[in-house]
C-alpha cells in the first residue's frame, strides 16, 4: 500500500469511557428514524467489509453466517452486508443477489443477525456493480495472446525503425518482435492502455463507450439494480445500500474523470444522472417501508477526479431524490493502483486514494483518526443548507466513543460508521453503551486486514486470529488463523495477542 513519505506513529487516541448512565444520555446512543419508517436504536454502523468467506459460486456459507452473527453480538444500530454483486456472473467467493437462487441463503443471514443482535440490529445489503479487470499477464503472453495488432502498431514501428517494410509486417511477426525488444521500443508502440494492459492487466472504464455492453450500461443497471434489491428485500433485509464508492461503476459514472458523451457523463448533472435513475429503478421496485441509501466518495483522491465540492452537489441531488441515507468514503480508486504482480489483479486501495480511503497508524502528521470528517461535514452541511435532512454516515479512523460522540455534537454526521475498530472488537459498541469501554480491544490501524482482503484471503484481525486456538472456532490456514473473534465475558478485557 501507498504510504506517506513522513513515518509518524500515532499512538490510539485518547478515550474517555462514558459509565452506562452516561451512555444513556449520549447522542451516539439516541435513536434515530429514517425516512422509511426504519428505526436505528442508535447512531453506531459497520460500514460494508468483503470478508472473503462466501463460496464460488457467489452463496452464504457457514463461514459468512459466522462472520455476521459475531458482529450481531455486539448488537450496532445499523450493519451493512459486505458489497454484492447485482449480476449472475462468476466473481469467486462474493456474495451475490443477481439471481433467486441467492435468496435463500440471504435470508438466513438477515435473520442470524436479527437473532444475535436480540432484534436490535438493523440489517442492510450493499449493492455493487463491478467492470472487468484482468491480471496483470505475463508480458509472453500478453503479446502473443492479448494484444490486438494493428496497423497503427505496424506504423509505429516502420516509423521507429525507419523501416517501411515493417508496415506489411504479419501478425506473428509483430507480435514475435514486440515479446522480444527493449521497453522503449514497447512504449512508441503500444497505445496508453495496452501499456496498462501489460504492466497492470487490461481494466474496463466506464468511458469505453465503443464497447457495447459499457454503452449499454444505463439501459441495463437501473433494471439490474432493481431487481437485485427485490431480491434483497425478500430475504427479509431492512434495506440496501447502492455501492456509489470507490473503484466501481457507479463511482466512476459520478467521477469527474467520465467523459462520456451520451448524456451521462462531463458536467457534474449528467454523471449524476445514471445513479439518479437507478435509485428511482430501485425506490420503484420495493416497498416504501425498505431503506434505500447509498454510499459516494467524498472525495476521489486523485488526479482529475471528483472533489469534495462535487460530492456536496451529488449529495444534495441524492438526498433531492430521496434517499433514505447518505453514506461517505473517501477514495480507494484503480487510477492510482499500485503495479500488481505477475498473475494478480490490481487493488484499489494500493494508491494514495487507498490511503486515505484506510489511513493507518504510520503516516503523515495528520494521522489516521477521522481523517477526512472534515470533507464528509461539508457535504452534510450542503446537504441542510439545500433544506434535506438526509442522515450523513461518516466514517474513516474513527474507533473511539470521544471521536464519534464529539463528531456527532459538531454536527459532522448523523451515524458514525467504524470498519475496522468492529472488526479488531465486534463487541465495542455494545460494551461502550454498557459503561464498559474499558474492556475494548482497540483497533491498531495497521491493515493487516486489508491486507488479506487485498490477497482475496479470508480476513481476520491480527488483534485476535491467533487467540484460543482450539476452542472449537472455525479456523484458515491448517488451523492457524481462527475466523471470528473470541467470545467476550462481561467483565473480563478482550485482550490483544496472541
Ligand atoms: C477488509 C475490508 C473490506 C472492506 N470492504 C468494503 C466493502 O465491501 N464496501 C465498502 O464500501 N467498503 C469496504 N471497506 C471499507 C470500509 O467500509 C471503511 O470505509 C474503511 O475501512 C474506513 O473505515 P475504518 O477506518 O472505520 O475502517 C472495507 C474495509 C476493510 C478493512
Ligand atoms: S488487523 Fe485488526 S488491528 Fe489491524 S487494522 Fe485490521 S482490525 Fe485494526
Amino acid at each position: 500500500m501507498w504510504r506517506p513519505s513522513e513515518r509518524v506513529r500515532h499512538g490510539p487516541p485518547p478515550e474517555l469511557y462514558p459509565t452506562a448512565d452516561e451512555a444513556r444520555a449520549a447522542w451516539l446512543f439516541q435513536p434515530l428514524v429514517l425516512a422509511s419508517g426504519l428505526r436505528l436504536p442508535d447512531r453506531t454502523w459497520v460500514p460494508a467489509m468483503v470478508p472473503w468467506r462466501a463460496s464460488e459460486e457467489g452463496l452464504v456459507t457457514p463461514a459468512v453466517l459466522g462472520w455476521y452473527a459475531r458482529f450481531a453480538e455486539g448488537q450496532p444500530g445499523a450493519l451493512v452486508v459486505e458489497a454484492t454483486g447485482i449480476r449472475d456472473v462468476p466473481s469467486g467467493p462474493l456474495l451475490r443477489a443477481g439471481h433467486e437462487r441467492f435468496v435463500e441463503g440471504l435470508g438466513r443471514l438477515a435473520d442470524t443477525v436479527r437473532a444475535r443482535s436480540g432484534g436490535r440490529t438493523r440489517v442492510l445489503v450493499q449493492l455493487l456493480d463491478f467492470l472487468r479487470i484482468r491480471r496483470r499477464p505475463e508480458p509472453s503472453r500478453y503479446f502473443q495472446e492479448f494484444l490486438e495488432v494493428t496497423k497503427q502498431h505496424r506504423r509505429n514501428l516502420a516509423d521507429a525503425y525507419g523501416d517501411a517494410r515493417w508496415e506489411d509486417a504479419t501478425e506473428g511477426e509483430v507480435r514475435a518482435f514486440l515479446g522480444n525488444t527493449d521497453r522503449r521500443t514497447v512504449e512508441y508502440v503500444l497505445t496508453p492502455r495496452e501499456l496498462e494492459a501489460l504492466d497492470q492487466g487490461a481494466r474496463e472504464r466506464v468511458t469505453d463507450t465503443q464497447l457495447p455492453w459499457i454503452r449499454e450500461l444505463p439501459l441495463r443497471l437501473p433494471g439490474l439494480f432493481a431487481e437485485a434489491a427485490r431480491r434483497v428485500e425478500r430475504a427479509g433485509f431492512d434495506g440496501v445500500e447502492l455501492h456509489y464508492a470507490h473503484a466501481y461503476t457507479m463511482s466512476s459514472f459520478l467521477s469527474a474523470l467520465n467523459t462520456r458523451e451520451d448524456g451521462y457523463g462531463g458536467e457534474r448533472e449528467a454523471r449524476a444522472r445514471l445513479p439518479r435513475e437507478v435509485y428511482r429503478a430501485v425506490r420503484a421496485a420495493v416497498g416504501r417501508g425498505f431503506t434505500v441509501g447509498c454510499r459516494f466518495l467524498c472525495d476521489d483522491v486523485v488526479e482529475g477526479g471528483t472533489t469534495v465540492e462535487d460530492a456536496c452537489f451529488f449529495g444534495v441531488e441524492l438526498a433531492r431524490e430521496g434517499m433514505d441515507f447518505l453514506s461517505l468514503s473517501t477514495g480507494g480508486r484503480f487510477e492510482d493502483a499500485s503495479q500488481p504482480r505477475v498473475g494478480e489483479a490490481a487493488y484499489p486501495y494500493t494508491g494514495r486514494s487507498g490511503f486515505e480511503c484506510m489511513p493507518t497508524a504510520v503516516g503523515d502528521a495528520r494521522g489516521p483518526y477521522g481523517r477526512n470528517v472534515a470533507k464528509q461535514a461539508r457535504v452534510r452541511r450542503a446537504v441542510r443548507a439545500a433544506g434535506f435532512e438526509t442522515p450523513v454516515v461518516v466514517a474513516g479512523g474513527i474507533g473511539t466513543y470521544a471521536q464519534a460522540e464529539a463528531l456527532l455534537r459538531r454536527g459532522e454526521g448523523d451515524l458514525v460508521g467504524a470498519a475496522r475498530q468492529t472488526l479488531a472488537d465486534p463487541d465495542w459498541w455494545r460494551k461502550v453503551r454498557e459503561g464498559r469501554g474499558r474492556e475494548v480491544r482497540r483497533c491498531g490501524y495497521t491493515n493487516y486486514c486489508e491486507a488479506l482482503d487485498q490477497r482475496h484471503r479470508p480476513v481476520t484481525c491480527q488483534l485476535w486470529d491467533r487467540q484460543d486456538l482450539g476452542d472449537g472456532a472455525p479456523t484458515v490456514d491448517d488451523g492457524r488463523r481462527r475466523l471470528v473473534a473470541p467470545g467476550w465475558v462481561p467483565g473480563v478485557p478482550s485482550r490483544a495477542g496472541r
